[in-house]
């Protein structure tokens, strides 16, 4: 019974030592991901000035004023991500269509997103 204690106190000494530094390797890779796939247009900033963006009419979307919005969850930031903008008319390029980001890195990008633009 003491030696159980003890495994499970070892276990969660260890659980609390590596999630902070694992939820923060996820949130690299999703900033690593969004420079890689949104930055183009949105800005490294999020703040809509991209290079790639300066010509489309409308441009690319403030996602600093965008993530204040109450519309703004994770399943409407899937959505977009996964549409883009052909449901709206906007040059948002649909990554389903692109096939360039799959499901668990557009998770890890909205993770991002929550942590940098809100
Ligand atoms: C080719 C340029 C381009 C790229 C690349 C791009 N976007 Fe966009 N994005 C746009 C445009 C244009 C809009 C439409 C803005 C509007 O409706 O006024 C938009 C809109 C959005 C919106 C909606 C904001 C709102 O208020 O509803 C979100 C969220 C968003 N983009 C996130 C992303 C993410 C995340 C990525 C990367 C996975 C990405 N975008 C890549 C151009 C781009």
């Amino acid at each position: 019974m003491v030696k159980l204690s003890r495994f499970a106190l070892i276990c969660g000494l260890m659980m609390c030592a590596s999630s902070p530094s694992e939820a923060h390797g996820h949130i690299e890779e999703g900033e690593e991901l969004f420079e890689q796939h949104c930055a183009t247009c949105h800005g490294v900033d999020g703040d809509g000035n991209g290079e790639a963006g300066q010509d489309l009419m409308p441009p690319p979307a403030n996602l600093l004023d965008a993530m204040q919005k109450r519309i703004v969850s994770d399943e409407y930031l899937m959505w977009t991500i996964r549409e883009g903008g052909r449901n709206v008319h906007t040059d948002m390029p649909s990554f389903e269509e692109r096939d360039t980001i799959g499901e668990a890195e557009a998770k890890k990008i909205i993770r991002y997103m929550w942590h940098a633009f809100k």
